[in-house]
């Protein structure tokens, strides 16, 4: 009978270790994105790591997956559709195919600056559009940012729209930026972002678009020669969720979460801020011929069938509602 005890002691003493163990071991939860880890989206990803790990105790830890490692942007978006990926800081570049009420934010010479851009994500239509996400099997948490947009190239200067004719650009897989480079008579070419480096070096594209931050994060001016600060779109970035890991959260952790998305795009804004003053000395310093003083008004006039045809699929509401709080 003692060693039956001792037995049934013995087997509920390693249960309870068990269950003790396991109340400890932290929940990991991966976050990609396709940027540098010296990036504004490593910067963010930094954020959120932190402060969901204090926040919750150390309960949940954070991998964090840079340089498209988890995917290009909308092949990682649909991981957290289907659970794969947890956590994504990306552009609404791709978003709008998923999401087609956020088509909107691309539009070209939408905003004026970035208080007006971030003005506006932080009002009650931003919150809108983040809950939209979850008609989507996405969950939105944050706004955070990629920056101004600018092109860059391997042949030459640009300073009016009719430099870039014929240029083969890469743009992202967004329908609204892809009419806009073909209104300036530019060859629009669709291409996840991992991809692009290859394409420049390999002289499959000519040029591409982003804002200083991307460009500095990504040495482009190994394979780019020439920069104009065209500022042609804002393009917004968003701390996304998988449902499949979200749904099934208390309410105390989902608010861990919701605040290291907050903490990831203030820390993310705050980089793309100092790049924007620093970068671009940077960059010339890398050898980048920088074209600055760009009068935008025949770019702007270019790009106007881009807002028609947004207008004749998606209508003007949603568009009139951002020129309002603008
Ligand atoms: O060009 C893009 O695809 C995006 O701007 C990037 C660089 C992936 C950042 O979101």
């Amino acid at each position: 009978t003692f060693a039956r005890h001792s037995l049934v002691a013995a087997i509920a003493a390693i249960a309870t270790t068990g269950v003790a163990l396991q109340a400890h071991a932290a929940t990991e939860v991966n976050l990609g994105h396709t940027l540098s880890s010296s990036s504004h989206y490593s910067v963010g990803a930094d954020a959120f790591k932190e402060t969901l790990e204090e926040l919750s105790d150390g309960a949940y830890t954070v991998n964090e997956h840079p340089s498209g490692s988890l995917g290009g942007e909308r092949e990682m978006i649909e991981g957290l559709q289907i659970g794969t990926v947890d956590f994504v800081i990306t552009s609404t570049g791709p978003l709008g195919n998923f999401v087609p009420e956020t088509y909107v934010l691309d539009l070209p010479f939408l905003f004026e600056d970035y208080e007006q851009a971030r003005c506006v994500l932080d009002s009650d239509l931003g919150d809108e559009l983040l809950a939209k996400m979850s008609d989507h099997d996405l969950v939105g948490l944050a706004w955070s940012e990629n920056g101004f947009r600018h092109m860059t190239n391997s042949q030459r200067e640009i300073a009016t729209p009719a430099d870039a004719e014929g240029l083969r650009v890469r743009t992202m897989e967004n329908r609204v930026h892809q009419e806009a480079f073909r209104q300036m008579g530019a060859r629009p070419t669709p291409m996840a972002f991992p991809e692009l480096f290859t394409a420049l070096q390999q002289g499959t594209v000519d040029g591409q678009e982003n804002p200083i931050t991307v460009i500095v994060a990504t040495n482009f001016w190994e394979v780019q020669d020439y920069l104009s600060l065209t500022g042609h779109v804002y393009s917004p970035a968003i701390v996304l969720g998988s449902p499949i890991l979200m749904d099934g959260l208390s309410e105390e952790e989902r608010g861990w979460f919701m605040q290291a998305a907050a903490a990831s795009a203030e820390a993310t804004r705050e980089e793309v801020s100092r790049l924007e003053r620093e970068g671009v000395a940077l960059l010339e310093e890398n050898g980048m011929t920088v074209k600055t003083d760009i009068d935008v008004a025949p770019f702007q006039e270019a790009v106007k069938p881009a807002y028609e045809i947004f207008t004749s699929e998606y209508g003007n509401e949603m568009l009139e509602r951002v020129q309002e709080k603008a």
